[in-house]
């Protein structure tokens, strides 16, 4: 995501697509500990991908979902603009087969057609712009073989919305570490702006994240103009149907006909 990085120990980071995952791949597995929810998220690509099925996650991390789809029998390629998630994902997951790729899926593409192209953790709003998330709508419907789906995890952005005070945080991780969080939002720009401050041990280094947040109608809208249309949307990975009070969609498209 796109970040700005502050550290004690160091002169201040490039500004870049990676500064996210660079900045927060030691702690990312105490950010998102691996779930039952990401082994269903897997398992739901996978039944999507069917038996020997392809797929394409983008954004994949340290491979907390990806490790669950591999490991259903998806021929399973990741990207990630940054090559520290990439290599924690492989210390993890040293024989989960996981092709990776270092790329910027918000303006590129791997040049490969999938069964299945996805985006979990609201990772598509990384594109901090519409047109950017635009674009990557279109990226995915290129990569997504006819018949193929394309499927986007998001959060559903009301209470981010209506924030209008700065909104403070605090995680305490199991090494003892602590992560604050900042979170201000720019309503009129639908950006969301976090500040991730890690305290160990003495040192603090903090890690800025900004994100671009939309509505299921405006992602809906982005994928028709994409040439997706909408098949399913539930509020989990499980296919709990979603409704006026669901906080997140699991939003399923196909490609239109
Ligand atoms: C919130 S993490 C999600 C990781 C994984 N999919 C999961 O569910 O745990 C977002 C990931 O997207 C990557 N990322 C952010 N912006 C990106 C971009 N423009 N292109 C490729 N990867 C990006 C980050 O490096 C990070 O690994």
């Amino acid at each position: 995501m796109t970040t700005t990085q502050d550290r004690t120990d160091d002169r201040p980071q490039a500004f870049g697509e990676n500064t996210y995952g660079d900045g927060l791949a030691a702690v990312y597995d105490f950010m998102y500990p691996t779930t039952p929810d990401a082994q269903s998220a897997g398992e739901h690509v996978a039944r999507l991908a069917g038996p020997g099925g392809t797929a394409l996650e983008l954004g994949v991390g340290t491979g907390r979902v990806a490790a669950f789809t591999a490991a259903a029998g998806v021929r399973l390629t990741g990207v990630d603009a940054s090559q520290k998630m990439l290599d924690t994902l492989h210390e993890r997951h040293p024989d989960s087969g996981i092709r990776t790729l270092l790329l910027d899926f918000t303006s590129q593409s791997t040049g490969e057609t999938f069964d299945v192209v996805y985006v979990p953790l609201s990772t598509f709003f990384v594109g901090r712009t519409q047109e950017a998330q635009l674009a990557t709508m279109r990226l995915m419907r290129e990569q997504v073989a006819d018949g193929g789906h394309v499927v986007v995890e998001a959060f559903e952005p009301r209470d981010y919305h209506a924030l209008s005070e700065v909104r403070t945080d605090t995680h305490p991780f199991p090494d003892g570490s602590l992560m604050i969080d900042t979170t201000a939002v720019e309503r009129s720009l639908q950006l969301i702006v976090v500040s991730h401050t890690t305290i160990d041990r003495g040192r603090h280094e903090t890690v800025k994240e900004v994100v671009r947040y939309a509505f299921p109608a405006e992602l809906d809208l982005m994928a028709r103009l994409a040439g997706l249309e909408l098949v399913e949307r539930s509020e989990d990975w499980n296919g709990t149907p979603f409704n006026a009070h669901s906080i997140r969609h699991v939003s399923t498209y196909r490609v239109a006909v």
